[in-house]
């Protein structure tokens, strides 16, 4: 204990609160030791946590002024704190669910200010192991597979920072009520009640601001209030739901609190907790007590830099006249104008609505040494890609530079860049956002360190993948697609599948990547002609007629890549004798010979599964079909992919299409061959949430 500082004149506020934290601290402990494995009827107050024995897990850390960090300004991170002993939730006697209250303070400082990081959930939960947990959207809660599952036992308030569409979040910066899984049963946009209305809040502002959660074991009442720290509790709460929690809770539940970052890293601190169960009067956080949160840094994306410019140049100048220090005055200002011409950027004011996926120039210009040649990591179709590091997030980041004129669908386009921004699905490399100065548009990626597919497929045999691997890979691929088909509020096509567009990332796992740029490209040229985007030979033939993209013309490029990841070979290989090979026609006439395991890549070795190396070059046949509405829809992939549906046998008349000479690349007869996948289920635009608005 500290007593001996006492004497050496602590200011007295920090003494009391050591004297307190440390008067609880006893407390606390004499509770714990007084009373069997749980206690049943208690309450606490934290204003600062030194001496509070918390539960720390991950980034969970107290720093030396009391303050609880959660995550530690790491990406993909997750960070756990739970109250030391477990409680009684539900009344033995009755079965009911006991009533309980907890308020707590909480800021949320994102590192890198153009991308928000995650956010905290307060949660009740039946065990403090969260070792399989995943960061990111799941909140370091859940994991892709037991979210949504009612063995879960777990209860979360989430402050949530980022809308992701497969939860169905409303937006991102929002407020919900979580049981068993992060799609919220409840949920309301960041705001507080004040005046007889609702007013906003920013979850990220860095600002402290308070949250009360209340509950009502016999009414199943659940109240959810969030207030900036300078009112008092609004009179209204911001959710207010009716949840019977009695099967939710087990016998013993611990309280406390989760966080995670994803591909941004940020802080997220706890300044003060109190709780109280069953009846038991909640003691008040006491806001002057509570620890301070550390300065906030400089704002990263430069602003503060340019401002400081500025107002170095307003002091300067006037004392540098006066000197008569005019050619110093006048390097000065050349710099400055140099300077901003380097960084110059084009902003319009429709683009102010995208401002979170917005890059300052300067940043990205830094992050990759000044586009240097030795930062190239690749020359895709559409541009160059080099490897950034933003200087003070540590933020790894592939940036594409494309060289774009047109003024005409710019807005369009930067609307939707927004939109694929909010895309959020493991197997699609996520978009961080975009800059953009005259005739130049850059977009900021998530870095991806294993390159590009085609490598580890048509690279050195030493590098190539196992079947077990690229098996993998595809059934990723295929989820990402029929993500970005079926699953996604609006449909989006790829338009270029191949296995140069899949990227893999440290664990080898396949995203992909790229998507929504062919459209880019196609707006880019005259209006008035359609252009058709894409790679030849993963190319539909009906595209070269119609023009015109559709589901069908992703999944026959989905088909020419299953079928080039299982041979190894491109979909059309130029022979030094001038005749073609084209990959497709080669396992036609395999299969019809019934050896179509004959195809596959040499480099697999004896080690694969002849099953699944056979079904998928007969997907990759029926995804390649020369007529749309033979192919199956991405759903359908997957699920012969999973195994849930037996893939289907080609037909006599299926195959005979392949079979007509100068097939893909001529135009198949009939015009109006409608598409399989065009009547694409669209989710239902309601978010499902109830607030108490
Ligand atoms: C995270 O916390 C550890 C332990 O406190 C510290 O050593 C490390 O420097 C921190 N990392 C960052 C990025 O702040
Ligand atoms: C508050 O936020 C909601 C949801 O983001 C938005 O629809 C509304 O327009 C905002 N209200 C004000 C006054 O800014
Ligand atoms: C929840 O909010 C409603 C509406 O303000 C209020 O009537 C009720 O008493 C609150 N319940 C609890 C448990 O705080
Ligand atoms: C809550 O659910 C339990 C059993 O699931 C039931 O016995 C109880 O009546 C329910 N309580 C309310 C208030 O609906």
């Amino acid at each position: 204990m500290d007593w001996v500082e006492v004497g050496k004149g602590i200011p007295s506020k920090a003494f009391h609160k050591q004297v307190a934290s440390s008067v609880l601290a006893v407390l606390i402990t004499t509770a714990i030791f007084a009373t069997a494995a749980y206690s049943s009827n208690t309450n606490f107050v934290f204003n600062g946590f030194n001496g509070a024995g918390l539960l720390l897990n991950g980034g969970g850390a107290i720093e030396p002024n009391g303050l609880l960090r959660l995550t530690n300004f790491t990406r993909n991170e997750v960070g756990h704190a739970f109250y030391p002993t477990n409680f009684r939730f539900i009344n033995s006697s009755s079965g009911e669910p006991f009533s309980f209250s907890t308020s707590f303070v909480f800021a949320i400082v994102p590192q890198y200010s153009d991308i928000s990081s995650q956010g905290i959930a307060f949660a009740i939960t039946p065990s403090t192991n969260f070792a399989s947990a995943l960061p990111s959207q799941h909140l370091g809660l859940f994991n892709l597979t037991n979210n949504g599952d009612p063995r879960n036992h777990i209860v979360a308030v989430e402050l949530d920072t980022i809308q992701n569409k497969e939860f169905y979040d409303i937006n991102d910066n929002h407020v919900g009520i979580d049981v068993n899984g992060l799609r919220s049963t409840a949920s309301a946009p960041a705001s507080f009640f004040s005046d007889s209305q609702f007013k906003n809040l920013s979850l990220i502002s860095g600002e402290p601001m308070r949250v009360w959660v209340e509950y009502d074991g016999k009414s199943t009442v659940f109240n959810v209030t969030l207030a900036p720290l300078s009112v008092p509790k609004p009179e209204q709460p911001l959710l207010s739901s009716k949840i019977n929690l009695s099967s939710i809770f087990l016998d013993a539940m611990y309280v406390g609190f989760a966080s995670s970052t994803g591909t941004a890293a940020g802080s997220h601190y706890i300044l003060g907790w109190s709780f109280s169960l069953n009846g038991k009067e909640e003691e008040e956080i006491s806001l002057p007590l509570l620890p301070s949160l550390p300065p906030i840094t400089e704002d990263e994306n430069g602003n503060g830099e340019a401002k400081k410019a500025t107002k170095l140049l307003n002091i300067l100048l006037p004392i540098a006249i006066a000197l008569l220090l005019l050619p110093f005055a006048a390097f000065v200002i050349a710099l400055l104008i140099k300077n901003k011409r380097k960084y110059a950027e084009v902003v319009e004011d429709w683009e102010t609505e995208y401002g979170p996926h917005r890059f300052s120039y300067r940043d990205i210009y830094r992050s990759t040494r000044g586009f240097s040649d030795d930062n190239v990591l690749g020359h895709g179709g559409f541009g160059e890609v080099y490897k950034g590091l933003l200087t003070k997030s540590k933020l790894e980041i592939a940036v594409k530079r494309i060289a774009h004129d047109s003024r005409q669908g710019m807005k369009e386009f930067v609307a939707e860049i927004a939109s694929i921004g909010r895309l959020r699905h493991r197997n699609l490399v996520q978009l961080l956002g975009y800059c953009r100065r005259r005739g130049e548009l850059i977009l900021v990626y998530d870095f991806m360190p294993n390159g590009s597919l085609d490598r580890y497929i048509f690279g050195r045999p030493e590098e190539s993948l196992d079947w077990t691997q690229r098996f993998k890979i595809i059934r990723g691929i295929a989820a990402g697609l029929l993500y970005l088909h079926e699953e996604w509020e609006q449909v989006v096509l790829h338009r270029d599948i191949k296995a140069s567009n899949v990227l893999l990332d440290a664990r080898f796992e396949g995203k992909l990547g790229d998507f929504g740029l062919a459209k880019l490209y196609e707006r880019g040229t005259n209006l008035h002609t359609t252009k058709v985007v894409g790679t030849l030979g993963y190319l539909a033939p009906e595209l070269s007629r119609t023009g015109k993209s559709t589901p069908c013309s992703d999944v026959f490029g989905f088909g020419a890549f299953l079928l080039e990841v299982a041979c190894g070979k491109r979909p059309i290989e130029l022979k030094t004798s001038g005749i073609d090979m084209i990959l497709v026609d080669w396992v036609v006439e395999f299969l019809k010979k019934g050896e179509i395991l004959e195809t596959r890549d040499r480099k697999l070795g004896g080690n694969f599964s002849p099953e699944e190396v056979e079904m998928v070059l007969r997907l990759g046949l029926m995804c390649s079909h020369p007529v749309p509405a033979e192919r199956p829809s991405m759903r359908q992939v997957v699920q012969y992919l999973d195994g849930e549906v037996v893939l289907p046998e080609l037909s006599m008349e299926q195959l005979y299409a392949f079979d007509s000479s100068s097939r893909r690349y001529r135009l198949v007869a009939g015009d109006d061959m409608s598409c399989n996948s065009g009547t694409v289920p669209t989710l239902p635009s309601s978010s499902s949430s109830s607030s108490s608005k």
